[in-house]
C-alpha cells in the first residue's frame, strides 16, 4: 500500500510502500478517497512540531469502510469522515461535555504498521490519512451520506469542523456582531463561512497574502485588509471606533494573537484557532488585560463533538447552506502531494485535496 511518509523534520516527502496491521477488535480498515493538506501536517514536515518518524502524514480525510474487525459495528461500504480526536467517553473531560479535550488524545503520532523494510512506522493523530488505506478505531470515524463528494467530506474532518466550531461553539457569534479573521487558509476561510452563516457583520478578513482577497470575499468576508500599520485604524473605522466583537486567530503565531487582541473591542473576545509553537510567547500588559476586559481563549477542534456535529455539517453541505467551494483550490494525486505541501508553505490557495 502506498502512503506519503515524512522521514525527519525538513526531509523531502516521499511516497513509500507501507504495511498496516489487519483491523483488530473494534477497529476498521478504511479505503481513503480524499485527504486535505492542512497546516498542522506542514508543521510536522518543517519541524515546527516534531512528533515521531517515519511518519505517515494526513488527518483530514474521508473514505469507505472496507473491513470491520471483531465487534466493530460500522457496516462495510459506509462512507465515513475520519475524526482525529476520538472520544473515550469515560475520562473527566468526556464526562463533562468536553470530548474535544479527551484525555486519551494526547499523542500527535501513534505507532502503527511498518515501512517496506520493516522499520516501525507512526501515523499522524492516529490516522495517517495520506495513504490508500488506514486502520483506525471505530470511534475515529463518523458516517456520512454516500452521495457527499469525498473531497468535501474530507474537509469536515478538520478545517470545517474547526472553523465552524470556533464560531458556533467557542465564540458563539450572534447575528449582527462584528468579526475579524486573521489568516485565511482552510481554517480561516471556514471561520469566514460560518461567520457569514451566523449573520455576523462586518466580517473583516486579514492576511499577509493579497492573493487571498478573492477567496476571502467569496467565503463570506465583507472586507479584506492587510496586516500593516493602518489595520487598527481601518478596523476601528468599520466598528464605530470600538474594535470588533470577535477576533479569530487562524495562523498559529504569538504576533497574530497580539494583533487579534489589538483589533478587539473592550469586553470583546479573542479566539485562538491556530496552533503555534511552544517557544513563541505572547506578551500582554497586566493593565491592558484588566482594563480591556477582553476574553482570550482557544478553540481545540472547534470545541466540538464530531460524532454529533459532522452529520449536521454534512447535511448543510448537501443542502447548500454551507458552501465549501471557496475552500477547495484543487485536487491532486498522492504523487503530487509533496508539491501541494510546497504550495501551502508559499500561502498559495486554500485547501489542496489528495484524491485516490
Ligand atoms: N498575518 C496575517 N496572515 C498571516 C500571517 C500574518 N502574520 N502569517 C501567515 N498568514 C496567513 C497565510 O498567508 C495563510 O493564508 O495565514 C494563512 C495560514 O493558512 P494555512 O497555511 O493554509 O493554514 P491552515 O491549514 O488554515 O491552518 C491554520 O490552524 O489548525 C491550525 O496548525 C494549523 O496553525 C495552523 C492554523
Ligand atoms: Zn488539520
Amino acid at each position: 500500500m502506498r502512503a506519503l511518509v515524512a522521514r525527519a523534520p525538513g526531509a523531502p516527502l516521499r511516497v513509500e510502500e507501507i504495511r498496516l496491521p489487519a483491523p483488530g477488535p473494534g477497529e476498521l480498515r478504511v479505503r481513503v478517497r480524499a485527504a486535505g493538506v492542512c497546516h498542522s501536517d506542514l508543521s510536522m514536515v518543517n519541524g515546527t512540531l516534531a512528533p515521531a518518524y517515519p511518519l505517515v502524514l494526513g488527518h483530514e480525510a474521508a473514505g469507505v469502510v472496507v473491513e470491520a474487525g471483531p465487534g466493530a459495528a460500522v457496516p462495510v461500504g459506509t462512507q465515513v469522515v475520519l475524526n482525529w480526536a476520538p472520544a473515550c467517553r469515560r475520562c473527566w473531560h468526556c464526562r463533562h461535555g468536553e470530548p474535544w479535550l479527551c484525555a486519551a488524545n494526547t499523542a500527535p503520532a501513534v505507532p502503527r504498521g511498518e515501512t517496506a523494510d520493516g522499520e516501525a512506522l507512526h501515523v499522524t493523530l492516529g490516522l495517517g490519512a495520506f495513504a490508500e488505506e488506514v486502520v483506525v478505531p471505530e470511534a475515529a470515524v463518523v458516517a456520512v451520506p454516500d452521495d457527499l463528494p469525498p473531497e468535501r467530506a474530507a474537509l469536515l474532518g478538520c478545517a470545517v469542523l474547526t472553523g465552524t466550531g470556533a464560531v458556533r461553539n467557542t465564540a458563539r457569534v450572534a447575528a449582527g456582531e462584528s468579526v475579524a479573521v486573521i489568516g485565511l487558509g482552510g481554517v480561516g476561510l471556514s471561520v469566514l463561512t460560518a461567520a457569514r452563516a451566523a449573520g455576523a457583520a462586518p466580517i473583516v478578513a486579514v492576511d499577509v497574502a493579497e492573493a487571498k482577497r478573492g477567496l476571502a470575499l467569496a467565503a463570506g468576508a465583507t472586507h479584506f485588509l492587510a496586516p500593516d500599520d493602518r489595520l487598527s485604524k481601518e478596523i476601528r473605522a468599520l466598528t464605530e471606533g470600538r474594535g470588533v466583537d470577535h477576533a479569530f486567530e487562524c495562523v498559529g503565531r504569538a504576533a497574530t494573537i497580539r494583533t487579534a487582541w489589538r483589533l478587539t473591542r473592550r469586553g470583546g473576545a479573542v479566539t485562538v484557532v491556530g496552533m503555534g509553537g511552544k517557544d513563541d510567547l505572547v506578551s500582554l500588559s497586566a493593565l491592558d488585560i484588566f482594563h480591556s476586559a477582553r476574553t482570550l481563549r482557544s478553540s481545540v477542534y472547534g470545541s466540538s463533538d464530531p460524532d454529533r456535529e459532522v452529520p449536521g455539517l454534512a447535511r448543510e453541505v448537501g443542502d447548500g447552506t454551507l458552501d465549501l467551494t471557496p475552500l477547495i483550490s484543487g485536487l491532486v494525486t498522492l504523487d503530487e502531494a509533496p508539491e501541494a505541501f510546497d504550495r501551502l508553505a508559499r500561502g498559495e490557495g486554500a485547501r489542496w485535496v489528495v484524491t485516490f
